[in-house]
Parts: structure tokens; sequence; C-alpha cells
């Protein structure tokens, strides 16, 4: 299949309110104007909010690296996924989200992922053994192998497990109910204007809630009696504050698990299901990947081999990256490209336009892991964020990346993905970037597989 990777169709440069709004509520990324791919800033003026999309580099800096305590997590993002995250690291700020990143990043550490590897290997062959010739949705087969790894390197447990499948599910049936949440973070409304939160997202967050207190406190006890596994859950809850050597409270703890399981296996999965799509549609570059698949063991060093798997991965990190739009708020007022922004304003850094930014990269909308190969790669890191930057850069990075490098290598060793000319994704925003109806392709066992 020849042509470029579907994009949304970017919505007229003006249109009403109104137009906007209904716009919104269909999908964050088709309501956006085409000349945001070019722009270096764009100003949305409502009644109610400014908003500033930033694409300039150093606006991005700005915001990201050099003054992040000037441009906190906006509330209006963070209100909608409180029931879930309570005060977990991804909705705080200041002081309080300081003290969580201090406690967590060390479970994360280069060293930690030489320990994790054995459990993410075993989730991938899981995931070989799972996927059945013929013509499947991948997206889930990818949700399903994203969350065994989170389950496998967290608590030791794989996803057949009793409690990690009814986890599994309720996160699918949250997911359902909550897109409406996500999208009130853009919604040309006033902060006062109720967003109520639909009764069945509210049942699905205590129904997860629940089990993971479960979880949590099982491995609470574990640790008191020194039989605890040696997992994430295990260093992260036997870590203490460096500066003030508490480590977290069972409680604390909940909210920390939710949102590794929402952060971790939502944008993994995502992430995964674009790359097989990108590869069942580039078959010579899938080839590629499976000759360089054909020699991988189960040992980390392995990983040194992958490398054109890797940069496929990169590259639909790219396409698609899974979190298409970072929300902040300008905690006072600012001038940005001698515009004045004033106190209160939403400030949004979008790696979905930064990624095809026409003025930034060379054939941004065409499917080229090649291009990480070569010098290109140091010029187009200013327009990279898929993990976004700064400190407050996602702490799973270097697993996400290791996690997708393998779970693509071993399914392609095993599998060859066929596209269905009739069923092109079309991508949408919910919580990551999801095809509107699934992935679906058609699955074949390679001939020389293992
Ligand atoms: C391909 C996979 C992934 C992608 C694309 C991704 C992307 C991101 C991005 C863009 C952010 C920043 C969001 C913002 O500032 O608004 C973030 C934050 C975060 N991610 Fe990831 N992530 C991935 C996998 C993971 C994994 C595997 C974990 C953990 C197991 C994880 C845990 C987190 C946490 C805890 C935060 C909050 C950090 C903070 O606010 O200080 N992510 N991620």
């Amino acid at each position: 299949m020849t042509g470029l990777p579907p994009k949304p169709a970017a919505r007229a440069d003006r249109v009403s309110l109104w137009a906007h709004l209904r716009l919104f509520r269909r999908d964050i990324l088709s309501a956006q104007p085409q000349r945001l791919y070019r722009a270096w800033m764009a100003e949305f003026r409502t009644p109610f909010f400014r908003s500033y999309l930033c694409n300039d580099p150093a606006l991005v800096r700005l915001v990201l690296d050099e003054r992040p305590q000037d441009f906190p997590k906006s509330g209006r993002v963070t209100e909608g996924l409180r029931p879930l995250l309570g005060r977990s690291v991804f909705v705080t700020n200041g002081a309080e989200w300081q003290r969580q990143r201090r406690i967590i990043d060390p479970a994360f550490e280069g060293g930690r992922l030489r320990e994790a590897f054995p459990a993410i290997w075993a989730a991938a062959e899981a995931a070989v053994a799972r996927m059945r010739p013929g013509v499947v949705e991948v997206e889930l087969a990818a949700s399903h192998a994203a969350a065994d790894v989170i389950f496998r390197t967290l608590f030791s447990i794989p996803i057949e497990d009793r409690v990690a499948q009814a986890v599994f599910q309720e996160f699918r049936a949250y997911q359902r109910s909550a897109p409406i949440v996500n999208l009130a973070a853009f919604l040309p409304l006033p902060r006062w204007f109720p967003r109520p939160h639909r009764r069945a997202t509210l049942r699905s967050a205590r129904v997860i809630r629940g089990l993971i207190t479960g979880l949590t406190a099982a491995r609470a006890a574990e640790i008191a009696a020194g039989r605890a596994p040696d997992d994430l859950a295990t260093k992260i809850m036997t870590t203490p504050d460096p500066l003030t050597g508490v480590p977290f409270a069972t409680a604390e703890m909940v909210d920390q698990v939710a949102i590794f399981f929402l952060a971790g296996h939502e944008t993994s999965a995502s992430a995964l299901g674009w790359a097989l799509y990108l590869l069942a549609t580039h078959p010579e570059a899938q080839e590629r990947v499976a000759a360089e698949a054909a020699g991988i063991r189960p040992e980390f060093a392995t990983l040194g081999t992958l490398r054109f798997t890797r940069d496929v991965f990169r590259e639909a990190l790219r396409l698609y990256p899974p979190v298409p739009m970072l929300v902040r708020e300008a905690a006072r007022a600012e001038a940005f490209r001698g515009r004045a922004v004033p106190a209160g304003a939403q400030v949004v850094i979008s790696p979905w336009h930064l990624h095809r930014h026409e003025r930034l990269w060379h054939n941004p909308d065409g499917f080229d892991p090649d291009r990480w190969a070569g010098e290109a790669r140091d010029t187009a890191r200013e327009g990279y964020l898929p993990f976004s930057r700064g400190p407050r850069v996602c702490p799973g990075a270097g697993f996400a990346m290791l996690e997708g490098t393998l779970l693509l290598a071993q399914l392609v060793r095993a599998f060859r993905f066929e596209a269905l000319p009739e069923r092109v994704p079309v991508p949408v925003a919910h919580l990551t970037v999801r095809a509107r109806d699934g992935i679906w392709l058609h699955v074949r066992p390679r001939q020389d597989g293992p």
C-alpha cells in the first residue's frame, strides 16, 4: 500500500464559536485548523478564556524546561481525572509533585530497566501466544499486551490473574465513559461551568481504586513480612523521600499505581497499535524488522541489535504521539513572541502539531524510520517530544521504548501483518490518540517463525 499514513482532516481556518464547540465534541484533532502545522504560535480567544498553542521551539523550552514552575499543570485537565487518580504525580504541582517524583524516579533508573527486562520479555511471549491468525483488531491486542507488561513489572502478576483481569476490564469501561472528561479541558467554557462526571465514570473509578487498594495493601503486608518480590511496586513503596526520609503511605501509593496503569498501558498500547499499522502499510519496513528480530534472545543486550525496530517505534510515536497535547496554565502574565499572555491563560504544547510541523520536518506526514538513523536525528530533536521534556518528562520513557521495541520485534518475528484497504483507521484523540473504529489488520503466521 502506498500514500501517506492517515491524518484527520483539518477544519476551516475560521469557524464560529458554536461550530468550534461542536467540532471539539467530536474530536480534538479534527477541530484544529490546518495553519497550526505551519504557525509558530496561535492564539484562541473565547468569551471565557484565552489559549495559546506554542510550536516555537524557544517557547516549548521556556514552558517545559526553563520555567516549568511558572506553567503548572492546568486544573482544567486534572479536575476531570481526579476521581480516578486522586492526588497522583500526574495531577499535582509544586512541592507535593516534587516530593512524589523524588520517590518515583529511582524506580525507573537505567539499572532498573535491566531488571524489568525478563518480565517484559515474558509479556511479549504471552502476546505472541495470544495472537490468532485472521482479521484482528490490533489495538485491543496491544492494550492487552501493555496491561500485561504493567502488571508483571509492577506487581509480578500476569494479566490472567483474577484481580489484574478485573482492573483491565474496568479500565476499558472507564475509557468508554470518560472521553467527555478529557475534552472538558479544551472546551471554550468558563471554569465555573458544571462538567459533571458521568455516573458510569465515577463507578468505574471507584471499582478500579478498590481493586488497586487490595493489591497495594497486600503488598504492604508482604513487605512488612519480608517476603515481597523485587518489582516496581516494592521499590516505590520502600523508597523513602531522600529529603524527609518518609515513604509513601499505602493510600498515597494507590494514587500512584492508578496513574502507572493509566499512563503506562494506554499510551504504550496506542503506540504499538499504530506501529503495527505503519508496518502493515509498509511491507518492506516490516521485512527489515522481521530480519532484525529473527536473532533476538531473552537477554537485555539483545536490545542493542534492534536498532531499526526501535526507529520504527520512534517514528510511530512521531506520527501518532499517544499524548497529543500537554496543557499548562500561565501562573502570571507573560509575553510570548511579543504578544501579551494574561495570567490564567491556557498554554498548549502540542506534540501532535510539532511532530508534523512543516517548518521543522522534512516529509512531515510520511513514514520514514530511517530519518532517525542519520544526522537528521539531531535536527529533529527540537520538534520531538512524545514523552514531554524537562522536569515533568515521563518517568516511564525508557521503559516504554524498551517495551515497544521488544513487543514489536516479537510480534513481527512470529506474524506478518497486512493492511485491509477498506479499513483505513481514522486517528481521534480520546485519553490517547486512538483509531476511531479500531485498527483491523490481517494477521498471518510467518512460515519461518518460531
Ligand atoms: C509510549 C508510551 C508512553 C508515552 C508516549 C508517554 C507519554 C507521557 C507524557 C507526554 C507525559 C507528560 C504529560 C503532561 O505533562 O501533561 C507523561 C507523564 C507520565 N508518564 Fe508517561 N508515557 C508513556 C509510558 C509510560 C509508562 C510505561 C509509565 C509508567 C510505568 C508512565 C508514567 C508516567 C507518569 C507517572 C507521568 C506523570 C509525570 C509527571 O507529571 O511528573 N508513562 N507520559
